[in-house]
């Protein structure tokens, strides 16, 4: 039955990993990643330049890599999807060039897709067809949108965002300030496990607010209020005690995103949420999100960590649904785009 449905090449390059996915339906036959992340340590943040370099010299090794993973040729491939936005512009062009060549080469059909949609729909290699409607929380490192997703996952409706920061960015600002590196979001999640929870109430950002942004994150707040924290503990001639800070941030942006996700839930009357995106590989978002949904009767699907965090198994998803579903296939002259709007799927 499987074998029916097109065999499906995902190629993801928006940032720093250059990921390869092959997907057949729900079937998730590769995920090869090569990351530059060590590259861009140094400078505390992802260099672009650099970026875009690591994925020409990546590309082929992980397409060979995935292809063997899966036991496939590159001929046996239906169909390629790439991302075509929103990240930076340089190494999508990576990505992109590659794609349009596999798909004159090779005579198959294109899906320039949404980096941002991918994030939703690539829970459905884990969990299979995503509930209609759902609502999709994506928190990356770039992005943090609470989503209406209806129609077959056609319509992606943003129903609130983050006004500043994205939770991503939270987390990786503050682990700076704690003298942890990038990127920051999994080393708080390691050092917040020795950590108290409850040592240090810090914000929860747009909390008197509710009735002007229900559905809407602000966390550029807490950043200020943890250096503010730690800079007093230091003037005070105190060790600043990083478990604790760690475990009361991670705290303060579970609690915010957790809350918002339940209350789009039960206000729209939907029945099931999605989780996506880097930050939903958070132990304590996972964990929290469980037991606030369980408690309000919302079915919560996250995908495994390693589905989270950018990989070429959420592009190849998203191409894989929309193969299925019938979309015409993207023009091979579609652009890249550093902003393509969570709204819109694929070119
Ligand atoms: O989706 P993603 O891999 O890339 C973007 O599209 O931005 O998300 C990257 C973000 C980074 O900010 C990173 O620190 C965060 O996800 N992240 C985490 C965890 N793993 C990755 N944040 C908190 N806890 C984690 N375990
Ligand atoms: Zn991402």
């Amino acid at each position: 039955m499987t074998a029916d449905l097109p065999l499906v090449l995902g190629i993801e390059t928006s940032c720093d990993e250059t990921g390869i996915g092959l997907v057949r339906g729900h079937n998730l036959l590769a995920n090869e990643i090569a990351s530059s992340v060590d590259e861009h340590a140094r400078f505390g943040g992802v260099v672009p330049e650099v970026a875009s370099r690591a994925h020409l010299e990546a590309m082929e090794p992980a397409l060979e890599r995935a292809c063997t993973q899966a036991g496939v040729r590159l001929s046996d491939v239906d169909a390629v999807a790439v991302t075509a936005g929103p990240g930076l512009v340089g190494a999508l062009l990576v990505g992109v060039a590659t794609a349009k060549a596999l798909s004159v080469g090779l005579g198959v059909p294109i899906y320039g897709v949404n980096h941002l949609a991918s994030h939703v729909v690539v829970d459905e290699l884990q969990h299979g067809e995503l509930p209609d409607p759902t609502i999709g929380l994506l928190v990356s490192g770039g992005h943090s949108s609470l989503l209406l997703v209806a129609d077959d996952a056609a319509r992606i409706e943003p129903l609130g965002q983050t006004l500043d920061d994205a939770a991503g960015e939270a987390f990786d600002k503050v682990a700076r300030l704690l003298g942890l590196p990038f990127p920051g979001g999994p080393w708080i999640d390691r050092m917040a496990a020795d950590g108290d929870p409850q040592a240090i109430g810090f914000p929860r950002g747009l909390s008197t607010e509710r009735d002007r942004y229900p559905y809407d994150f602000s966390f550029s707040g807490l950043k200020t209020a943890v250096a503010r924290w730690v800079k007093a503990r230091e003037a005070a001639g105190e060790p600043v005690p990083v478990a604790d800070v760690a475990a009361s941030v991670q705290e303060a942006i579970a609690d915010v995103l957790t809350d918002r996700l339940v209350a789009a839930a039960v206000d729209h009357g939907v029945g099931h949420a999605v989780i996506g995106g880097g930050v939903a590989a958070n132990s304590r978002l996972r964990a929290m999100a469980q037991v606030r949904c369980d408690a309000a009767g919302i079915e919560l699907r996250v995908p495994r960590p390693a589905l989270c965090t950018d990989n070429g198994a959420m592009v190849a998803a998203l191409g894989s649904r929309l193969a299925r579903s019938g979309v015409a296939p993207s023009p091979l002259d579609f652009p890249t785009t550093s902003n393509l709007p969570v709204t819109r799927r694929s070119w």
